[in-house]
Formats: C-alpha cells, structure tokens, sequence
C-alpha cells in the first residue's frame, strides 16, 4: 500500500446525456417478465427502434435476463461502440436498489480490459449504478510485480459514463459526489484489509490511519504501546505483547456537529494478525486471518468518509490494533488482566482475544459521552456458524440494534438482528476475575462475545455491536460487486446510519 501518493481506488465516473465518442462497450440491463425478456431503459440514448434491435439480437443469443447473467454481442451499425454488454436483472417485478448495484459490480467485473464503458444502469438508479461499477472493477494488485503482468488481465476498466436524462442537474451531481465518495471509502477499507499482516500490523496500520485521517481533515491521535501500558488498557496491552510488533491505539476525530446534535462513537477490533496466540489456531484458513482488522478498517473508512461529505456529527472512531502472536512474551490461558477502567478479566482461551482489545476501546471510547456506539470486529467463528458468510450479525440495545439491522438491509449489506440472553452472560463468570473471556462451551459463541463486550459499554449508551467475521472477508468467488479477499463490510451500513443520526436524531 503506498503511503506517499495515493493510487486510484476505482474507474472514474462521469455523467453523460447520451452515449459520447470513444466509448468501448455499452452496458444494458435486460429483466423478464409475464411478457418475456425486456431492455431495460435505452430509448433515451438509442430511440426506440435500435432498441427493438438490440432485444431481438440479445434473445437471438439465448439472454434469459436472469441476475447477473453476462451477455456481449457485437454492437449493431447505429451504436458508436464496439460491443453490447447485457447483464441480467432478474424478474422486473424484484428489481431493488441492491439489485441494480449487484448488477453493476457483475458488469464491472466482465469489463476488466476495457477502457471506457458507458451505461443505461444509472437511468434506474444512479447511486446504486455508481457505487456497483466502481466497487466491481476494485481490484488489488499491490503486491503483484511484473512478473505475474502479463498473464493477468489486461489494465483494470479507466471510465464508465452514466447515463441520464440530465446530467447537468444539481441533484444528480450530488448524487454522483455522493456515491462516489462512499464507493472510495468501501476500497480505502478493502485496501487496508487486503494488505498482508507483513506489511500492515499495529505501528503501520496506525501510520497509514492518520496519514489518511489527517489529509480528510479529521484530528488524529495514536497511543503507543508505553502509552497504553502506562494509561491502563491492559486488554490492548496483554493482546499484543507476545509481538514484536507492538500494539497502538488510534483516535481520529470528526468535529461537524452543530449546537443539538448527536455525538457517535465508532470502535473497530484492529487484530493485524490472529495466529490464535498460545491456545494457537490449527494451520488450515490460519491466513485468512489477515483479515482480523476488518472491523478497524471500516470504522477508519467511515469516520475518514463522514469528515470527506461534512456530516454535521461529531464523530470518534477509538481503534485498537494488536497482533496476536504466541512467544515468551505472549499471554498465557490462566492469566489475569486488568482492563482500561479497572474491570478483571481471566484470559481462559487467548484466541478470545477481539472482545479483550474491544473492551478497553470501548470504555475510553464512552468517556466522551457518546449518544450512540458503534463497534464492529471479526469477531467470532460463531457468527459464520448462525448466520453464513454474508450475514452480519448485529447485537446491542434493542432499539438502536433493530434500527442498524434495519438501516443494513436497505444498503445491503443485510446485518440481521441477534439476542442477548441472559442464561449466556451467568456463563462468563470467573473463578478468580470478574469476568472470564470465554464461556464453557459453543453454544452461542457470538451472542457470549456480544455479552462480554456490554459489560464494559456505559449506561444510557444506545449501542450496536456488529459481528462481521464471515462479510468482511471473501474467501469465495466474486459475486455482484464483491470480489475476492476485503469486501468493506459494513462501512456502507455504518455511514447511512450515521446520516440516519444526523436525519433523525
Ligand atoms: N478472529 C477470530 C474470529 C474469526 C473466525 C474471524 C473466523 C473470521 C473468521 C476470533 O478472534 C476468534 O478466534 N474467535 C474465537 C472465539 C472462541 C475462542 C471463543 C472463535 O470464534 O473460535
Ligand atoms: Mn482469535
Ligand atoms: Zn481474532
């Protein structure tokens, strides 16, 4: 990842009323109904006969208008490119926001290569058209050198023009800038998450937070690991001692709230890497855990991308960073630390180590007397287990949890909401602390981590905990516009709450 110059994140974007010179490849949208196959918008760019031709010729070759079905023909004489593209949409009568940018990302992912690409997608919804293109063509080729070039597809897709029926309105404008930014700060967390623990732990992981921090106009402040052994944050502390690389905590602060508004505070677990410690992980998918700062990744994302669009919200994001490593340094199962704020905590399984790091965040994070809280992590196994690889699970105070969960199923980014049950938190007390990290035995797994972690949120706080484990990592195929590796998860879910907060208090 540079630190220096910052590479482009996605393809530019502009806005077009009709179809301009130079444009490769045309992107339509097909869909089916009671009536067959349908184009979906192009009379505006095309007139109605070349519209005609174009269903004719895409039927012709078998389109079924299925999500996410890829068909290319050659373009017809009348159209200025050099071919057609068709991405399926589905049954018309389904076609949602998030239809539309998954549709998009599969178009960007087909377009690789290509150096200018114009759509009709952006005439059924330009946000969701802006931020599928863009998200679909990231890729991250950081550590690829010369030698793998030639043999990878060539350059990554330059410009996409969207088309509207007038892209000189303010509004659109605005809806443009707005995608746009909320696409970039999506790959700024993908890029932090796809960057190898060899080049991203606690000391660069928080450098590069405030490089980028500082240049969006936020405050930034990091403590390092004198700081906080001295300050008493024993859960970032007794975490991230058995590295060379010691831990940090990092502080970025948005001042945009007026007289009466909210104040948000964001926490995301930064575990650069999470061998287990010594109750060490089994070697299998062990690297995968280079995505254990994903929750860290977001909140930085989204605090980065509050201060970029001036939400009016006073906003800080609190986020430790930590490698989990085992070595003479490193804690043992049996030990007993002391979080920031006093509460003990017997560390039974050193694998448990997200909820240790989070707590100390958490409570200096309430020490500014936030009205919400925000936090999210790779946090458990479990999660996967309840809920898949593209549910997050969201726990908290019933209200503001069902409130988020909501707000992340319009993004689609689909969190549902989790309980907390009593019976489960009776399982986290210690023989000799005040809390133990882990329960007894697997039942629950993500609603027991969520109930350690509400131990240490103050009262009155109205607190969501998202649990992103499986989402924030694709270790799968592409799909729509998620590729392999970082997704961004829940950066998209997190800022449209937060301007939900602004909206509505
Ligand atoms: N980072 C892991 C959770 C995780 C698992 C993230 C799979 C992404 C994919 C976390 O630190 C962990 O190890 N959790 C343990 C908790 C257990 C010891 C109670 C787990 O889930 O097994
Ligand atoms: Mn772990
Ligand atoms: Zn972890």
């Amino acid at each position: 990842m540079p630190t220096t110059s910052p590479r482009a994140l996605g393809p530019e974007l502009v806005l077009a009323g009709r179809l301009g010179k130079d444009v490769d490849v045309l992107v339509v949208a097909l869909s089916t109904s009671e009536d067959g196959l349908e184009l979906v918008i192009t009379d505006d760019i095309s007139g109605d006969a070349l519209a005609a031709e174009l269903l004719d010729a895409f039927e012709a070759v078998g389109a079924t208008g299925k999500a996410d079905e890829i068909i290319r023909i050659p373009a017809p004489a009348a159209l200025d490119v050099t071919s057609v593209l068709a991405v399926g949409l589905g049954k018309s009568a389904d076609i949602d926001i998030e239809r539309i940018r998954r549709s998009a990302g599969t178009a960007a992912r087909a377009l690789s290569g290509t150096s200018i690409a114009a759509t009709t997608l952006s005439a059924l919804d330009l946000g969701a058209a802006a931020e599928g293109f863009f998200l679909g063509a990231y890729t991250f080729t950081e550590f690829k050198s010369a030698l793998s070039a030639p043999t990878s597809e060539a350059g990554p897709l330059g410009r996409v023009e969207l088309l509207v029926a007038d892209p000189r309105a303010r509004e659109v404008k605005d809806e443009l800038t707005r995608s746009v930014a909320i696409a970039e700060s999506v790959a700024i967390a993908r890029d932090f998450v796809n960057t190898p623990p060899s080049h991203l732990y606690p000391e660069k992981f928080a450098a590069r937070a405030k490089t980028l921090g500082t240049a969006a106009g936020l405050s930034v402040e990091v403590l390092d690991d004198k700081a906080l052994e001295k300050g008493g944050y024993g859960g970032i502390h007794g975490v991230g001692k058995g590295s060379s690389r010691l831990p940090r905590l990092v502080r970025l602060t948005h001042s945009g709230g007026k007289r009466k508004s909210k104040k948000v505070a964001l926490v995301g677990k930064g575990i650069t890497f999470d061998t287990g410690g010594i109750s060490i992980k089994p070697a299998a998918g062990m690297e995968n855990m280079t995505s254990d700062m994903a929750g860290a990744a977001a909140v930085i994302a989204t605090v980065i991308l509050a201060a970029k669009v001036g939400l009016e919200l006073d906003i800080v994001a609190t986020v430790p960073m930590a490698e989990n490593m085992p070595s003479g340094t490193a804690q043992r199962p049996g030990d007993v630390l002391t979080q920031y704020g006093g509460i003990t905590v017997e560390v039974i399984n050193t694998d448990a180590e997200g909820r240790l790091v989070l707590a100390d965040a958490i409570v200096r994070a309430c020490e500014d007397d936030p009205d919400y809280l925000i936090d999210t992590a790779t946090l458990t196994g479990a999660q996967v287990v309840a809920l898949g690889n593209r549910t997050p699970g969201v726990m908290g105070t019933d209200e503001f949890r069902d409130r988020v969960a909501e707000i992340s199923q319009a993004v689609g980014e689909d969190a549902w909401a989790m309980p907390l049950p009593g019976e489960i938190r009776r399982e986290l007390d210690s023989r000799v602390a005040d809390l133990a990290n882990v329960t007894n035995g697997r039942a629950g797994g993500m609603l027991a981590a969520a109930l350690f972690l509400k131990e240490f949120v103050a009262d009155g706080v109205q607190w969501a905990h998202i649990d992103v484990a499986g989402p924030a990592f694709n270790t799968g195929g592409p799909f729509g516009y998620i590729g392999k590796g970082g997704t961004g998860v829940p950066v998209r879910t997190m800022f449209a709450v937060l301007e939900d907060i602004v909206e509505n208090g």
